[in-house]
């Protein structure tokens, strides 16, 4: 994609928020792209939201790279972010052929989970000119699937602050800050010269980023770091609903759904 990163520090230096959302298809890609979304996401939350996973690290390369390429289809201009998901980067080389695989999906940008623990990882990613972002706070590969807060306490805030620090040190272009009390993120925002993207972290980060699902509300459940924007489960239902009712009571398809032979054919089959 022809994004230039340097425009998101230049964002945050202006004080403009940089609008983030995960992505897993291309016909929801292109939309968020129509819609202005700054960057998409795909998120090894693919497994939970759309693959029917019960966890991430059930995530496989083989799965982000192929939603990756769908969702690569639909941006023209929007740059693309992709987890390396659970397993992938377990030393510096076997991170740096996965990224190169996203690369070649699609993926202007790979996200590491850790809290620095990755560190010797970043350094030889970024070294050989691949954009990274750095995720800390909490973190699903490690943690499972029950999301919890991280930093509550200054010891652990005072953690995720230094871990911060490593991940930029070690050349990454943007953190995301998963779950983290506001006041700790807006210090990791104002510490770093890098974009933190914030997700339940407050409004002090350079940006926000949720799941698709929940922005436009999928799922049964909510949450409280996320807002619906519109209720599609709603929606969906009943348009689901009315097709079912239709189909069944024979009103669907009508005439304007049709296609007619030749009516000077029609004897032809029935003589
Ligand atoms: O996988 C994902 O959706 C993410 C976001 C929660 C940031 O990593």
């Amino acid at each position: 994609m022809a994004v230039n990163k340097g425009i998101f520090i230049e964002k945050k230096n202006r004080h403009e928020a940089i609008v983030m959302a995960t992505g897993y298809d291309s016909a929801i890609a292109a939309m968020e792209e129509e819609a202005g979304v700054d960057i998409v996401l795909v998120g090894d939350s693919v497994g939970t939201n759309v693959l029917g996973y019960q966890i991430e690290t059930e995530v496989t390369m083989q799965d982000m790279i192929h939603h990756s390429k769908a969702v690569s289809r639909g941006l023209k201009n929007t740059y693309l972010m992709v987890d390396l998901p659970y397993g992938s980067t377990a030393d510096p080389f076997i991170a740096f052929e996965n990224a190169q695989l996203l690369q070649d999906a699609g993926a202007d940008c790979v996200k590491i989970e850790g809290w620095g623990e990755n560190k010797q990882v970043i350094e030889f990613l970024t070294g050989k000119g691949i954009d990274v972002c750095g995720h800390i706070g909490y973190n699903p590969q490690k943690h499972g699937p029950r999301a919890k807060v991280f930093g509550k306490d200054a010891q652990q805030a005072g953690e995720l602050i230094k871990s911060a620090q490593t991940i930029e040190d070690a050349g990454a272009m943007m953190i995301v800050i998963e779950k983290v009390p506001s006041e700790v993120a807006a210090l990791i925002a104002k510490k770093c010269r890098i974009p933190i993207i914030g997700i339940g972290s407050g409004f002090d980060c350079d940006g926000q980023v949720l799941v698709i699902n929940d922005i436009l509300g999928y799922g049964v459940k909510t949450y409280k770091h996320a807002r619906r924007f519109m209720d599609f489960r709603t929606l969906a239902l009943g348009a689901l609903g009315n097709y079912c009712d239709e189909v069944r009571s024979r009103k669907f398809p009508s005439e304007e759904n049709l296609v007619h032979i030749d009516p000077l054919e029609m004897p032809k089959l029935t003589s």
